[in-house]
């Protein structure tokens, strides 16, 4: 298992943060996801510790909260001191109503409405960050109608292909988030942003994308993003006070993911880049921010499910169907994206078979992965994949009626319902 959240018990039982994952599914019934309370902190930790050290006391980091908003998130990363990005209305009110200090919280997405700017301001959010001239005159004119100052950073696309998947990768000229800078876009965007009312621009804001393993897209986006901030500095007189590299450092799901990405050494590494830079282009050193969603909770979790059916097609394809599926992992059908299977109740057994993990709706697509290493499973064994704390819950729906599983937090080996079962009362409660 490739993560220390991990381990067989006496009993051949897979635990997780120290928790006997079958008792989990007989106390909480399946499918259930499990958090590793410990291990957020972890991570919060080594990147609050390596940014503070190597960037400067002001930098900051802000959860992605698109990776896994529930109140309990934003409470445990409070205490750590981490902020939070949230994308819309939804993720803002569930930090606000977790008690989240809403000075701590940026505001972003890409198409921001009236209301979500309004609420966003109303509560006092810290920033924004804005993907184009329309929302920028949106926000400008909606916080001067209300007295307000918005502070905010600039999304630029500084066209970088970080050779992720397509679907994940945000930072090329040709995509639907920022503003580019090869075409001048970007510079309209700044002298813009500087002569509209009610506008604090306190930086620059940029994403290349997700999963990535390797430095070098962060380096050549910090080279890019500076050398775009001197640009400015020389024709405007603007040095940005804040620069956000974003998020997107990849998280090993099975062992044929690259090695784990140390995140101090890659901060370090971008640290003495950023100081050559500054040296080289007579610029100010900007306080770095950055975004990261699944690199703080991915490995944090894991779902486990009750085998219903065990099906073979002749010698050349197993299915083992569990009792959820995509509605609650829909990252197999989205992106191909490959987890490990291990059966909880038979944990210390060899992997004698390969499976496809099926799940139980109406289409061919849903399966929680193809080809996957498993123990011989029967029906009523426990199944559980690790490293869906990121892009599971948070991607989850209600397809074909299917309620949204419970979601525990485990702390040093005792556990608690941060999220309840979804009934079939709560999901006919909209319909008239
Ligand atoms: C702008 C932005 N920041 C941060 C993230 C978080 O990425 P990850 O969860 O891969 O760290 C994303 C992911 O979509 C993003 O679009």
């Amino acid at each position: 298992m490739i993560h220390p959240s991990y381990d067989i018990n006496a009993d051949g039982h897979l635990t997780f943060a120290g928790a006997d994952t079958v008792l989990l599914a007989k106390k909480y019934g399946t499918p259930l996801y499990l958090i590793d309370e410990n291990e957020i902190v972890r991570r919060c930790r080594i990147y609050r510790s390596a940014m503070k050290k190597y960037f400067s006391e002001e930098s900051a980091v802000y959860y992605a909260s698109k990776a896994l908003s529930i109140k309990e998130i934003y409470r445990i990363i409070e205490k750590e001191d981490v902020n939070a990005d949230v994308v819309s209305l939804g993720e803002l009110c569930t930090a606000i109503s977790a008690g989240y200090t809403p000075s701590r919280l940026c505001l972003h997405g890409n198409n921001k409405t009236d209301e979500e700017i309004s609420a966003a301001l109303r509560y006092g959010v810290g920033s924004f960050v804005v993907e184009c001239t329309d929302e920028l005159y949106a926000i400008s004119s909606i916080a001067s109608e209300m007295g307000k100052v918005a502070r905010v950073l600039l999304r630029i696309t500084p066209n970088i292909d970080c050779h992720t998947l397509e679907a994940i990768s945000t930072g090329k000229l040709d995509s639907k988030f920022g503003v580019p800078i090869e075409t001048g876009q970007a510079e309209d965007f700044v002298k813009l942003a500087l002569s509209l009312p009610s506008l604090d621009l306190i930086g620059y804001h940029c994403h290349c994308g997700s999963q990535v393993f390797e430095i070098e897209p962060y380096l050549d986006q910090l080279d890019i993003m500076m050398r775009f901030a001197s640009d400015m500095k020389k024709k405007l007189g603007y040095s940005p006070k804040y620069l956000n590299i974003g998020g997107g450092f990849g998280v090993r799901y099975t062992d044929e993911d690259s090695v784990e990405v140390n995140i101090e050494s890659n901060i370090k590494l971008l640290s003495e880049k950023l100081s050559l830079l500054c040296a080289e282009l007579s610029i100010e050193r900007p306080h770095i921010l950055m975004e990261p969603g699944r690199s703080i909770v991915a490995s944090a979790g894991a779902t486990i499910y009750t085998v219903g059916s065990v099906k073979k097609i002749g010698d050349f394809r197993t299915y083992v169907t569990v009792d959820g599926g995509m509605t609650d992992n829909p990252r197999y059908a989205l992106y191909k994206s490959r987890y490990e299977a291990i059966i909880a109740n038979k944990a210390s057994l060899e992997k004698d078979t390969v499976c496809s993990v099926a799940g139980r709706c109406c289409e061919s697509g849903d399966l929680i992965g193809e080809d996957m290493p498993l123990q011989s499973a029967e029906r009523g064994d426990i199944l559980a994949i690790t490293v869906t704390g990121a892009y599971n819950y948070s991607m989850a729906s209600n397809y074909n009626r299917v309620p949204r599983p419970a979601l525990v937090v485990i702390k040093d080996g005792s556990d608690r319902v941060a999220v309840k079962r979804e009934t079939i009362e709560y999901m006919l409660e909209n319909d008239v």
